[in-house]
């Protein structure tokens, strides 16, 4: 463990040990990957101040995001098949999560049920839900997600139809894996992902299985998507969803302020400017630079959180600087998963917490709630 220093360590450790096939779903864009690209590297052209000889001592990060205290600023988003970069992904995920203080997102395609996670943890977690054709299971999704005890419903807004992934396509992406000598050969290497899920028995997506034909057989996953996903979702779907699920409402994936707009009178709580981590509109741009003018459409009327290319804590404080209330992680903490299970889950968030809380005071600044754009060399962040 004291080798892994960084999220970076996480990913090598994580590539040797996850079945190819899982590992490039993680860590791959649409397309050209440009977009996906473009998130971690418009975080660095963000340069800080900074600050000397001011009281460092002290410090604080912790802060609320829906009204949950939070012991940083930082959420782990929703992730699809997370059950499938390690054993009982989402359950172990779930668990660190609640350990570090900050909150966990369960996709509406993960491999663990929204009951397997509830009977896991003991706080209430949020659901991101998909939209499905069958409207009947979306109500009951919806129903369900209020019966375990979540406290948000994320409605995610930017993939009703699916972006094409060339990796997922050329792995032939399946769930489980099919065995093909190609895949045994690669399993063959990663003996500790099978001994692990040789251990469980959740091996499909726990939400979905029973209900949706097919729900096990994602050989064309875009395929499976255009059959299942309603691509007529619409805003006024959004006040349905809200009545029905009568809690905290947040919509992910918004880049532009016209919809954060539509997003906020169609009663949204907070809105994620996020363009899914690079994995939808090859050619968007990066998210944290769509982030100024979202805020200064709705900043005011909801709380706005950004995800997509986060990597440090020097990113998270780069985000916040900027104004958003919090940010998701996605990729990182599969990394972490993938290399260590668990632990690697609550390494990765050790390693963020460790970065933003020394940035910080490098900042000159002993409160996350005081970082602001004064902490931002003028000319090197976007504006709205
Ligand atoms: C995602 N994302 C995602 N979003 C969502 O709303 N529902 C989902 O099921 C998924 N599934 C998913 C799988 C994988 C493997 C990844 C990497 C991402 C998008 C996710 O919530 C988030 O927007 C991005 O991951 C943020 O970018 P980073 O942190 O991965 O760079």
């Amino acid at each position: 463990m004291s080798t892994i220093t960084c999220i970076e360590d996480l990913r090598r450790l994580a590539k040797r040990r996850v079945p190819k096939m899982f590992y490039d779903y993680a860590d791959s864009g649409a397309w050209t990957e440009s977009t996906y690209r473009a998130n971690q590297t418009a975080f660095e052209e963000i340069k800080f101040r900074q600050r000397v000889m001011v009281d460092m001592d002290d410090r604080r990060l912790t802060s609320e995001m829906l009204g949950q205290q939070v012991s940083m600023p930082v959420a782990l988003a929703p992730t699809g098949l997370t059950g499938m970069q390690h054993a009982d992904g989402e359950i172990l995920a779930a668990r660190a999560a609640e350990k570090a203080g900050v909150p966990f997102t369960l996709s509406t395609m993960s491999i663990c049920s929204i009951e397997d996670v509830a009977e896991a943890v003991s706080k209430p977690f949020w659901f991101q839900l998909y939209v499905m054709r069958d409207r009947d299971f979306v109500i009951d999704l919806i129903d369900r997600a209020k019966a375990a005890g979540c406290s948000a419903l994320m409605l995610t807004a930017d993939l009703q139809i699916l972006g094409q992934r060339h990796k997922d396509l050329k792995n032939g992406l399946t769930v489980p894996p099919n065995l093909t000598p190609a895949t045994l050969l690669d399993l063959a290497t990663k003996w500790r992902w099978c001994f692990a899920m040789a251990r469980t028995k959740r091996r499909t997506f726990g939400n979905i299985a029973g209900h949706v034909k097919d729900a096990t057989d994602l050989s064309s996953l875009s395929k499976w998507t255009a059959s299942q996903f309603d691509p007529s979702l619409s805003w006024d779907d959004v006040k349905w969803i809200k009545a029905r699920w009568n809690g905290p409402l947040i919509i992910k994936g918004v880049m532009e302020p016209e919809d954060a707009e539509r997003a906020v009178d169609a009663g949204a709580d907070a809105v994620i400017v996020s363009n899914h981590g690079g994995r939808q509109l090859d050619g968007a741009c990066a998210s944290i630079e769509a982030l100024p003018d979202v805020l200064q459409a709705v900043g005011s009327r909801t709380e706005v959180y950004v995800d997509g290319g986060v990597r440090s804590g020097q990113d998270v404080l780069r985000a916040v600087a900027l104004g958003a209330r919090g940010v998701f992680i996605g990729r990182p903490f599969l990394y972490g998963l993938g290399a260590l299970g668990e632990e690697g889950v609550s390494r990765c968030l050790e390693i963020i917490r460790n970065e933003l809380d020394i940035s910080l005071a490098l900042c000159g600044l002993r409160d996350i709630a005081d970082a602001d754009l004064r902490i931002l060399k003028p000319g090197s962040y976007p504006l709205p």
